[in-house]
């Protein structure tokens, strides 16, 4: 693990809070991410989300993912361990991550793009049966404004899942994501189909929030 993080063991991973800072760690952490958190970090989120996930979709090859952020493809990796039959494709910001990612050959197409509420997805609106997005909006990491933009690459019917920590560093971020998604539903362009606590990884829990589109 980098120097960068600090665990304290009790509830919080540290991050920087700026970009520049973040993509550093990120740059460092690349080779031994996997097995960090999936060991020490007891990084479980993942398989929770997808198996709501996949309560969700028609499970079949013609099935089309997007994965954000795909980091190292750890998620990919847990999709297809829990059957997902689909194809996917990964966007990250981070060259070093998506290297690992672009390894393990498990996506049709990779984009290296850093999401911004101002900074649309390079993908066609309404083109994936599901939007996928694993350890990606927390603090200091995808802002809440980026959910439009997963919503966006999302088919009309296709589902937009994501999860967020509930530990306390994020209370704040988890007010202005839930203000986006009563947004998203007020307008009518989103019903929230599920949201639910589930385990994270060591000391920490996560909201899962399943979004359909309409
Ligand atoms: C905690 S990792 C999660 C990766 C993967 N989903 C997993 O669970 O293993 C967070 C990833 O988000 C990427 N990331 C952080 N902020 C981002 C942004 N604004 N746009 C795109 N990727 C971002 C980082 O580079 C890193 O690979």
């Amino acid at each position: 693990m980098t120097d960068e993080i600090q665990w304290n063991y009790t509830d919080s991973l540290n991050y920087p809070d700026s970009l520049h800072d973040l993509m550093k760690v990120y740059d460092k952490w690349a080779p031994t991410y996997d097995i960090d958190v999936n060991g020490q970090l007891k990084g479980i989120g993942s398989k929770n989300l997808i198996k709501h996930a996949l309560e969700f979709i028609t499970n079949e090859e013609s099935c089309l993912m997007l994965d954000v952020p795909a980091g190292t493809g750890r998620t990919a990796g847990h999709y297809k361990e829990l059957g997902y039959k689909g194809k996917m494709d990964a966007l990250e910001m981070n060259q070093a991550m998506m290297d690992v990612a672009k390894a393990k050959g498990l996506y049709r197409k990779t984009f290296i793009h850093t999401c911004t509420e101002t900074n649309p997805l390079p993908v066609p609106d309404n083109s994936y049966d599901i939007v996928s997005s694993d350890a990606g909006l927390f603090l200091n990491h995808m802002p809440q404004g980026c959910i439009p933009h997963l919503v966006n690459a999302a088919k009309r019917g296709g589902i937009i899942i994501f999860n967020s920590r509930t530990s306390p560093e994020n209370e704040r971020y988890l007010e202005t994501l839930q203000n986006v998604v009563d947004e998203l539903v007020g307008k009518g362009t989103v019903v929230l189909k599920r949201k639910v606590e589930v385990p994270y990884g060591l000391h920490i829990m996560s909201y899962v929030f399943v979004l359909k589109k309409l």
